[in-house]
């Protein structure tokens, strides 16, 4: 099992979480996540949401609040060849297939940069692809160039560990918010705010910050209660303050320390064991 109280080792230096809330069971640390997989342990991971870089940044330009504005979030994100891009993934994929449990399963988020990229990965190492989940934007910036359809939308590709995993999926929970009838895998109902709501900015802002009502709906459709869920890039804490408020513990990575600190004080604020139902 994952020690919450364990301390990890890397290269024989201990090294502390930089965010730790032993209540709820969330911890955050500030590393290289291919150094932080060394440590866990195989099959001891309920849930993975990752929401790696799309490596979409090469010095274009978009539209926001009606000016241009560059795409580029950051050296993380640079674009790379696609050899490149598959080897990235293909490695952290395949710690994560390392770490999750027989019956666990995978959420990992992407546009046309990288999201080909990571469904080949998945089906090269043996997962089993159960969705392709497509959001749609309600406010997508329009595109300057006007040679391509404004891009409306992204991807959530769900994954299993095998084809033999039975994974959770809370099906009547879903069917409950879908008006009585089976959830559909495009969710276009989500994006009735701006992308990312202003209260969940108030900390600072992370580049690709992912909307809580996005990864809240993935987390309560594929773990449970005290589930642990596992987050290898972390940014912002998207994903942890969703599980904090969902009771499930979690474990976050960013080798960013300015990401981490509007982490932690996203997490400070927010309570848990106040949503066990999707709004
Ligand atoms: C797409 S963002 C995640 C945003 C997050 N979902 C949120 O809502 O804030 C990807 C994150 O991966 C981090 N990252 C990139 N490469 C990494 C690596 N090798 N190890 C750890 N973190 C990494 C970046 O710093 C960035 O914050």
């Amino acid at each position: 099992m994952f020690n919450f109280n364990q301390q990890y080792k890397i290269s024989e230096n201990t090294i502390s979480p930089f965010y730790y809330d032993g209540a709820s069971k969330i911890k955050l640390y500030n590393l290289d996540t291919f150094s932080f997989f060394t440590n866990i342990p195989d099959n001891c991971v309920d849930l993975i949401f990752a929401d790696p870089p799309y490596f979409l940044s090469s010095g274009g330009i978009t539209c926001g609040r009606g000016k241009r504005v560059s795409v580029d979030k950051g050296e993380w994100d640079k674009s790379r060849n696609i050899e490149a891009v598959h080897e990235f993934n293909k490695k952290w994929l395949l710690e994560s297939k390392r770490i999750l449990k027989k019956n666990g399963s995978i959420w990992v988020c992407g546009t046309f940069h990288n999201i080909f990229s990571v469904g080949f990965a998945l089906q090269e190492l043996g997962y089993k692809i159960l969705n392709n989940v497509v959001w749609e934007k309600q406010d997508p910036p329009p595109n300057l160039t006007q040679k391509y359809f404004t891009h409306a939308s992204e991807h959530l590709i769900w994954a299993s560990k095998t084809k033999y995993s039975k994974h959770t999926f809370n099906y009547d929970l879903l069917k409950t918010i879908s008006n009585g009838k089976p959830m559909k895998s495009v969710w276009r109902d989500i994006w009735k705010m701006p992308s990312v709501d202003n209260s969940e900015k108030k900390f600072g802002k992370h580049p690709t910050q992912k909307p809580e009502e996005v990864v809240k709906r993935a987390i309560i459709a594929s773990s449970n209660v005290n589930d642990l869920v596992f987050d290898p890039f972390c940014g912002s804490g998207t994903t942890g303050v969703v599980c904090k408020k969902l009771n499930r513990r979690f474990v976050g990575i960013d080798n960013n320390i300015g990401y981490l600190k509007i982490a932690k004080q996203r997490l400070a604020a927010t309570n848990n064991n106040i949503e066990h139902t999707l709004s």
